[in-house]
């Protein structure tokens, strides 16, 4: 018989009693059920609510029930529907009558809450460690190619020169923004709902300021309805995890782009490649495709999350149950595409030449071209319009900007002179800009600095 079956002549058939039960998903937080159990059981003594007896009891048969299910020995069964059923019919079993004292002033509404905030905490920190090994290999990669110049595209189409380390360090931002992310949603989490029970409190007089303390809550929720029907802090921690897919989807996008026989920039690491079981030349970046295709799973459980939630009545409500198993997949992909980009950034091979040679292509020069001439005193939007005409003549005679001679540029304003050719050059045209944030080495160098202290203040 279930432990609430005291109201029913009949049980549900196997098919029903799968259907209703959360046990494979609440696996993931049994640790985190002994936990709240415990503290729980130590309040209610300290409140005289139960005997020291039965609470001694109850926590070194917690105890054993905690290294049986790390030990994988504990014996589930699906009848017990839940975690919280299942550990508390083995104490039972185990210990007798204290056992059966243990959901004193408690509801497994408060006891899922408290569970699944407490794994929230524990998967946002594992996150924000991972986050930071990405943010670090970016910084790595990024000082050791300081000075490797790269087109910088608009629209895909070749704009300005840029410095690869600035592109990567763009990256480095993004995934820093995403840290915020992730530690506001672990605040979201870091709150207690024991103590709520079913969704009213309750008449025991129970220290709900102690469970916070051994928890290691920071605060008491201070509406017991709130308490056993908010899952906000898991739609946060869904929605850092997907911003952060999306970086990585980008991240990944570009590796795929790069990686082609086309654009020939990097050389992806065989441990990071994939062959073809048809063509024998192949090296596909499975590993960034696939990264960047699991980012639609994980903004998939966002939505779902917030559609199970959408028009829920207070407070408790079986729809809750759906709640879990999203998040964990989204912080389980987001975990491991974290770690395979890093892998896939630091053992990449940077083609120096290839992305120098793109660099002065496509007219990259002609916004310095006429910002020469608009420092001599032409106004810019002339200016613009004569390397305009120019890269018109060029693209006419097949040449770049590089290719006209001093007569060809004077023909298009006097103003030109020999100097015009410091204005040409890719790695000339990327140091030049070196106000706050701009793609010159000096103020990349800067920004490389700004990065490390960031990571340390992380
Ligand atoms: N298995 C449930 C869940 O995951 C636990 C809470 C069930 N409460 C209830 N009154 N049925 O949400």
């Amino acid at each position: 018989m279930a432990l609430w079956g005291g109201r029913f002549e009949r049980g549900v058939d196997a098919f029903t009693q799968e259907f209703g039960a959360s046990l494979e998903v609440d696996k993931a937080m049994a640790a985190q059920d002994v936990v709240g159990s415990r503290a729980h059981a130590r309040m209610l003594a300290e409140q005289g609510i139960i005997s020291l007896e039965d609470q001694a009891a109850i926590d070194s048969g917690l105890e054993k029930i905690a290294a049986q299910i790390a030990d994988g020995t504990f014996a589930w069964d699906v009848n017990d529907e839940d975690v919280h059923m299942a550990i508390e019919r083995a104490l039972t079993a185990n210990i007798g009558t204290p056992g059966a004292r243990l959901h004193t002033g408690r509801s497994r509404n408060d006891q899922v809450a408290t569970d699944i905030r407490l794994l929230a905490k524990d998967l946002c920190a594992r996150l924000m460690d991972e986050n930071r090994a990405l943010r670090r290999a970016l910084v790595d990669v990024a000082e050791k190619n300081l000075d490797v110049v790269m087109p910088g595209y608009t629209h895909l189409q070749h704009a300005q020169p840029v410095l690869l380390s600035h592109h990567l360090l763009a990256y480095f931002w993004m995934f820093t923004r995403d840290f915020a992310r992730l530690s506001a949603a672990r605040d979201a989490a870091d709150a207690n709902p024991l103590g709520a029970a079913a969704l009213a409190g309750t008449t025991y007089p129970l220290d709900r300021a102690r469970t916070t303390e051994l928890l290691g809550f920071s605060r008491t929720i201070p509406n017991s309805l709130d308490a056993v029907s908010d899952r906000d802090y898991l739609l946060d921690l869904e929605y850092a995890c997907s911003v952060s897919m999306m970086h990585l989807s980008r991240l990944c996008e570009e590796i795929v782009l790069w990686s082609s026989t086309e654009f020939g920039f990097i050389i992806l690491s065989d441990s990071y490649s994939t062959g073809s079981s048809i063509m024998p030349q192949k090296k596909n970046p499975d590993f960034a495709e696939l990264t960047r295709g699991k980012t639609g799973r994980v903004y998939g459980e966002l939505m779902a999350l917030l559609t199970t939630m959408k028009s829920l009545p207070l407070a408790y409500n079986k729809d809750l149950q759906e709640c879990k198993e999203g998040p964990l997949d989204a912080v389980r992909t987001l975990s491991d595409c974290m770690e395979i980009a890093a892998g896939m950034i630091e053992t990449m091979t940077v083609n120096v030449d290839a992305m120098s040679a793109q660099a002065g292509r496509g007219f990259t020069a002609a916004t310095d071209v006429a910002d020469y001439l608009a420092k001599k005193g032409m106004p810019f939007r002339e200016a613009h319009r004569v390397v305009g005409e120019l890269v018109l003549a060029c693209e006419r005679r097949g040449c770049g900007l590089g290719d006209l001679s001093v007569d060809d540029f004077r023909a298009a304003s006097p103003l030109f002179d020999e100097d015009v050719a410091a204005d040409l050059d890719p790695a000339g045209i990327a140091n030049a800009r070196v106000t706050y944030g701009g793609t010159g080495h000096d103020a990349v160098v800067a920004q490389l600095a700004e990065a490390t202290a960031a990571l340390a203040a992380d």
